[in-house]
C-alpha cells in the first residue's frame, strides 16, 4: 500500500514556497523557491554546508557523510528559512533527492523531507539528482521543454534531450571518467590541490594552452559520447616529461572545453534544439562558459552557487514538477544509489 502526503496542487491558486533538500554526497543543501501562479519561479534561499571531514582521506567516506548530514541538516534548514524570511509553516511543498547518490547520505535528507512534508501536511516530491542539476538553470531563465541538457559534474557527463516537460532521452554520456573527475585527477597529478576544477581553472590563467598537445577524444564519431581517459593519460605523460603545472592545466582545460562544446553543439543541431542547459559542478568553469557563449545556441547556466550540489536546484525541480501537474510522491519510496534519469 502506498502512503501519500496531500495530493499535488496541479494549478496552484497562489504562490507556493517549495523547500528542497539534497544530501546525495558530501554537501548538506537546503534551498527555498517560490512558484507563482503564472509559472514564474523566484529563488528565495540557498544554503549549503560543505563537509571538510573527508579531505584527510582523499575521497568521500560514506558513513562520515551520513553522520555529518544528520548533525547539520536542522541548522542548514534554519539558515535557509531565515535567508528567505519565512517560517516553516509558510512552506507549501517539500522536495528531496532520492537518488542517485550514497544511500546512507540520501536517506538523511529524504527522511527529513518526508517527515517535514507529513508534519506540515503538504505534498512531497522525490527528486532525481540530475533533474535537480538541470533545473538549477531555472534560476536564470523560464526553462520549458524542448531543450538539450549537458550535465557535467564529478560523477556525470551526460547529454539529455528533453522533448517534453519531464521526459528525458539520453543522447550521449562518458564512456569512462566524468569531466569533473578528470579535472580532479589531473589537478592532483599536477599538485594543484582539491577540488581540481577550480584549481585547474585558476592555474590555467597563468599557463600556455598550446604548450601540451592533446589529441581530441573520439574524433570523427557519429554519436554524442565523451571520453576523458585519453586526456588523462596524455596529461600523465606530459607531467612525467616535465610540463609545468600551469601549462598542463591550461592545455587540458582547453582540450576538455573544446570537446564538450563541440559534441554538445553537434547534438543540439542534430536534435533541432536551440536552447541548451549546461549544469553541474564543471559548468562553473569560466572557459567553458565563454566557449558556449560563442556558439549559435541559447545556452543557459545555473546562477551563482547553483552549479555544484545544493538544495535550491531540488526545490527548482520540485517547482517544475508542480507546474507540470505531476502527482506528489508516495511517502514509502526509498533511496537509490543508481537511478538512471532516462532509459537508453
Ligand atoms: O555537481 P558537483 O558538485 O558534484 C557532483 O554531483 O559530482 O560537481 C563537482 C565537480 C568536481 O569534480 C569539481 O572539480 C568540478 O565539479 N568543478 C569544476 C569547477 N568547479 C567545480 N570543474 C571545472 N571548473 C570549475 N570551475
Ligand atoms: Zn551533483
Amino acid at each position: 500500500m502506498s502512503v501519500s502526503a496531500a495530493s499535488a496542487p496541479s494549478v496552484p491558486s497562489g504562490p507556493v514556497r517549495i523547500l528542497g533538500i539534497d544530501t546525495s554526497c558530501d554537501d548538506t543543501g537546503v534551498g527555498i523557491v517560490e512558484l507563482l501562479p503564472d509559472g514564474r519561479v523566484n529563488l528565495l534561499a540557498n544554503r549549503v554546508w560543505s563537509q571538510t571531514v573527508h579531505a584527510r582521506y582523499g575521497g568521500v567516506m560514506p558513513e562520515l557523510a551520513s553522520r555529518e548530514h544528520v548533525e547539520r541538516i536542522d541548522e542548514v534548514m534554519g539558515d535557509a528559512l531565515r535567508e528567505a524570511g519565512l517560517n516553516v509553516t509558510d512552506i507549501g511543498a517539500v522536495a528531496a533527492t532520492s537518488g542517485p547518490g550514497l544511500v546512507g547520505a540520501l536517506l538523511v535528507g529524504l527522511m527529513y523531507g518526508k517527515g517535514l512534508a507529513q508534519a506540515l501536511n503538504v505534498p512531497f516530491y522525490a527528486a532525481h539528482h540530475l533533474e535537480g542539476h538541470i533545473f538549477a538553470a531555472a534560476s536564470e531563465a523560464d526553462l520549458r521543454a524542448p531543450f538539450l541538457a549537458l550535465v557535467v559534474s564529478g560523477g556525470h557527463t551526460h547529454l539529455f534531450d528533453v522533448p517534453r516537460d519531464g521526459e528525458y532521452v539520453l543522447v550521449g554520456a562518458t564512456m569512462d571518467d566524468a569531466a569533473g573527475e578528470a579535472f580532479d585527477k589531473i589537478a592532483r597529478l599536477a599538485g594543484l590541490g582539491y577540488p581540481g576544477g577550480p584549481a585547474i581553472s585558476e592555474a590555467a590563467t597563468r599557463g600556455n594552452p598550446d604548450a601540451v598537445p592533446f589529441k581530441e577524444p573520439l574524433q570523427g564519431q557519429k554519436t554524442f559520447n565523451f571520453s576523458f581517459s585519453g586526456l588523462k593519460t596524455a596529461a600523465l605523460l606530459a607531467h612525467r616529461a616535465g610540463a609545468a603545472p600551469e601549462d598542463l592545466a591550461a592545455s587540458f582545460q582547453q582540450a576538455a572545453v573544446k570537446v564538450l562544446v563541440k559534441t554538445t553543439t553537434r547534438a543540439a543541431h542534430a536534435h533541432g534544439r536551440g536552447t541548451v542547459v549546461v549544469s553541474g559542478g564543471v559548468a562553473a568553469n569560466t572557459a567553458l562558459r565563454e566557449a558556449f557563449k560563442a556558439t549559435d545556441l541559447n545556452v543557459v547556466f545555473p546562477g551563482r552557487g547553483l552549479n555544484t550540489d545544493n538544495g535550491a536546484m531540488i526545490a527548482l525541480a520540485g517547482a517544475a514538477a508542480i507546474r507540470a501537474g505531476r502527482h506528489a510522491s508516495p511517502l514509502d519510496g526509498g533511496a537509490t544509489a543508481y537511478a538512471p534519469l532516462a532509459n537508453a
